[in-house]
């Protein structure tokens, strides 16, 4: 993992285009990437274009339409899909929620989620319970962190009427990476669809979701990709396009006549966008997800995250007052641990007492532990000296050495 001289001006210099990394050891990725300098300044300079052409203008529509056909390729580009499948929205949740209200549910449909999911996806299939009278259920997932088969747990748990099975592609609060390609597998086999909660995938795995083949892949730019807040995008596969209905309908998905009358809906991801919209943060993402792309490969990034990651979560094993809920190395950028102790608040004071110190990090409260999140940009030299502070911390919060 050691880098070479020149391997490790080049990181240098591309950690040079985050603000937040000069002034603070960043370990919140999963929650929010830090945004280039790039990105900002792409978000000025296009917010004066804008007034100079006109912000309402057949200039500004102009531009405003080439600069979001440009993102929404960038995006189908990185996942390996054709442009048309990508749906843009502001979120990970948006995505979700287009699909949940898009399903025409029938009383007595069942939704089989895992039992690692977020909780406000687990919010929304309770209020599509309480309106249209689906079931659903969970399968234990958590419980195959270091040992059992995913794709066997899930599949016993699905029923007769699974129409939709939920599933986070790497779980947000134990790290796992599921075997999607191959839960996907067996999901259709039973003539369920897969909806894929994306947070914590886009931006750390290599993706080819042509290939993965979920039918719907939900997922954020300003996590793992440092975009801006209020940017994110939906992947429909083609195979399970009609099985979804518009829920909030606005000018961007309606198909109109030559009075412009609504005749009906686009038929490509433009369907489930609504309205106005800021089109500054498409172009900072792209400018952010083009200057990952200068560093290396999703591939080589990804290896990177991996040797990072186990480089943290050997140092944290060896520490007698933590706990590491994996036995072997983490899977992807996210390192779990829990501080034994008699406090049930030690989590947020070793947080907070992290941050005071320039070191930002997350707790987690299920299960009750501490999340740290490393990218490709993380140095070791970071991670050692969070290894240290934590120490500190520790030993004063703790009495641990
Ligand atoms: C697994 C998971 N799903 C959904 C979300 C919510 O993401 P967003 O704020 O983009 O809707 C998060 C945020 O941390 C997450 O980790």
């Amino acid at each position: 993992m050691t880098l070479s001289p020149s391997e490790h001006d080049h990181l240098t210099q591309q950690r040079q285009h985050f603000p937040a990394l000069q002034t603070k050891t960043y370990f919140n990725y999963g929650g929010q990437g830090p945004l280039p300098q790039g990105a900002i300044a792409a978000i000025n300079a296009a917010h004066y274009q804008l007034q100079e052409v006109g912000p309402f203008s057949f200039g500004a529509y102009v531009l405003v339409g080439q600069e979001t056909d440009l993102t929404r390729n960038a995006i189908a580009q990185n996942l390996q899909v054709p442009a048309q499948t990508i749906t843009l929205t502001d979120n990970v949740l948006t995505g979700c929620n287009i699909v949940l209200w898009g399903v025409p549910w029938q009383s007595g449909d069942h939704i089989l989620l895992s039992d690692c999911e977020y909780p406000a996806v687990v919010a929304t299939v309770q209020e599509l319970q309480r309106r249209f009278g689906i079931e659903y259920s969970f399968c234990p997932l958590m419980d195959t962190l270091n040992q059992g088969d995913p794709v066997a747990v899930m599949q016993e748990h699905l029923q007769p009427k699974t129409r939709l099975v939920i599933l986070s592609h790497v779980l947000w609060n134990t790290g796992k990476v599921l075997p999607m390609k191959a839960m996907v597998q067996v999901c259709h086999e039973a003539n369920a669809q897969v909806l894929v909660d994306a947070a914590q995938s886009v931006g750390v795995l290599p993706l080819n979701l042509t290939d993965l083949n979920a039918d719907f892949y939900a997922f954020t730019g300003h996590k793992w990709w440092c975009g801006p807040a209020g940017l994110g995008a939906l992947y429909v596969n083609p195979v399970a396009y009609d099985s979804l209905r518009p829920t909030f309908i606005g000018w961007r998905g309606v198909l109109k006549d030559d009075q412009g009358h609504p005749i009906g809906f686009l038929d490509d991801g433009q369907r489930f966008e609504v309205s106005t919209y800021d089109f500054t943060s498409l172009i900072a993402l792209r400018e952010a997800i083009a200057l990952h792309n200068s560093w290396g490969t999703a591939e080589e990034r990804f290896q990177r995250i991996l040797s990072l990651s186990e480089y943290l979560w050997q140092q944290l094993v060896t520490m007698p007052h933590l706990h590491c809920f994996r036995t072997t190395p983490p899977e992807c950028g996210l390192v779990f641990f829990q501080v034994k102790s008699a406090n049930p608040k030690i989590h947020s004071a070793v947080v907070q007492a992290l941050e005071k110190q320039g070191f930002l990090l997350r707790t987690i409260l299920e299960p009750d532990c501490i999340r740290a999140c490393v990218n490709y940009l993380t140095l070791e030299s970071e991670i050692d000296a969070l290894v240290t502070t934590l120490k500190t911390v520790l030993a004063e919060l703790v009495g641990a050495g």
